[in-house]
């Protein structure tokens, strides 16, 4: 059995900030309330009329990881892509992004867990690489909220959260089994679906876009997301404390033994509440939802990246990553640097 490891990482933001105070001219809301809730700041929304999608900020974030990697793009055997904003209802990104990289054939997942969506990716990807199946896989978080957001104040205990931007890393064959992902926990809870989620276009019950359309009912936000923000905080304390757990426990480990944590970037609130409870120090918990807000898939990868570019992560450093988002699902993955 082989180990896998990142060895390459990588972003994209689009440039386009968007603070508070913007959203308090489209909606009823404060840039105190929101910092107060969120510890959100501002946020990146692509520009409108930009050629950005979700599989465009994906590559581009890839182009980095991979040239980061010192691999070619050839070298690359399979690509996850975790996404909750396709540019297309289907074929997922996936496919987008090996023909823009022109990989030939290789094969392309989408991996549909929301705010879990890169550890699940990054999960999958270390089982193929631990059987010897593949040794290089391109792992990407990105998503593209703003476009399907409400930006009005019926929208706001939604909208003042999400950010759009793209993270991905070079998952490879690592011989060395101290070394890389020691371990991956996932779990869901479907009974609580519909807390977070978007129900329309749907092929089922649902209705799809034709009958929206058709409709054009301006009190219809069934295809807008919904969120019971309070019931899902309550429940992401919870899974967040319990799966980190989980992850330290499965490899002997203990909360003194984290060198730094990776929550994902839901709210700052909920990132504090964990350091709090478990004693860390500022040191050993790395957030920037301040800047970017919650960007969904994206938002693990790229707290990741940036944690290593600024050099908060060494080599041989415990490093966890932690998830909970829209399902319920949930996750964590303990890796040796
Ligand atoms: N600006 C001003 N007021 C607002 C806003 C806003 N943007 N949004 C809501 N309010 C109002 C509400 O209407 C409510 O008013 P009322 O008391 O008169 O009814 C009041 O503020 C309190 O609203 P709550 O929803 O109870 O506020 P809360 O403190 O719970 O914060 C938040 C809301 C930030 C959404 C929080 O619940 C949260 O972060 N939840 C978890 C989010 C999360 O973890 N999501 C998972 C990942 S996302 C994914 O998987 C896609």
């Amino acid at each position: 059995m082989y180990n896998s490891r990142i060895i390459g990482l990588g972003t994209y933001l689009p440039d386009n900030v968007i603070t508070n105070d913007y959203l308090s001219k489209l909606m009823d809301t404060k840039d105190a309330w929101i910092q107060e809730r969120t510890g959100i700041k501002e946020r990146r929304w692509v520009k409108p009329g930009s050629d950005d999608t979700t599989s465009t900020m994906g590559l581009k974030a890839a182009k980095v990881a991979i040239e980061r990697a010192g691999i070619d793009k050839d070298d690359i055997d399979f690509i996850i892509f975790a996404t909750l904003s396709p540019d297309y209802y289907f074929p997922g990104p996936g496919v987008q992004v090996q023909k823009a990289l022109g990989i030939k054939t290789v094969g392309a997942l989408d991996v549909r867990n929301q705010c879990t969506g890169f550890l699940y990716a990054l999960s999958v990807a270390d089982q193929f690489i631990k059987t010897g199946m593949y040794k290089n896989i391109l792992v990407i978080g990105s998503e593209l909220h703003s476009h399907g957001l409400d930006k009005t104040t019926r929208g706001r205990g939604v909208s003042v959260i999400f950010g759009d931007g793209a993270g991905a890393a070079i998952l490879s064959r690592e011989e060395d089994n101290s070394r890389g992902i020691l371990s991956t926990h996932l779990h869901s809870e479907g009974e609580h679906a519909e807390e977070l989620t978007v129900l329309a276009p749907s092929m089922g019950a649902m209705r799809w876009v034709t009958d929206i359309i058709k409709e054009n009912d301006p009190d219809d936000t069934s295809y807008m997301p919904y969120m019971n923000g309070p019931f899902v905080f309550k429940n992401a304390v919870v899974r967040f404390s319990e799966v980190i757990k989980e992850g330290l426990k499965a490899n002997d480990l203990g909360i003194k033994d984290i060198d730094m944590l990776i929550p994902h970037q839901a709210n700052l609130r909920i990132s504090q509440f964990i350091q709090k409870k478990f004693g860390l120090s500022d040191d050993q918990v790395f957030n920037n939802i301040q800047k970017y807000g919650n960007t969904t898939a994206a938002s693990v990868p790229i707290a990741l990246t940036e944690a290593w570019e600024l050099g908060k992560i060494k080599e041989g450093d415990t490093v966890v990553l932690a998830a909970f988002g829209s399902g319920f699902t949930w996750g964590s993955v303990v890796m040796k640097w």
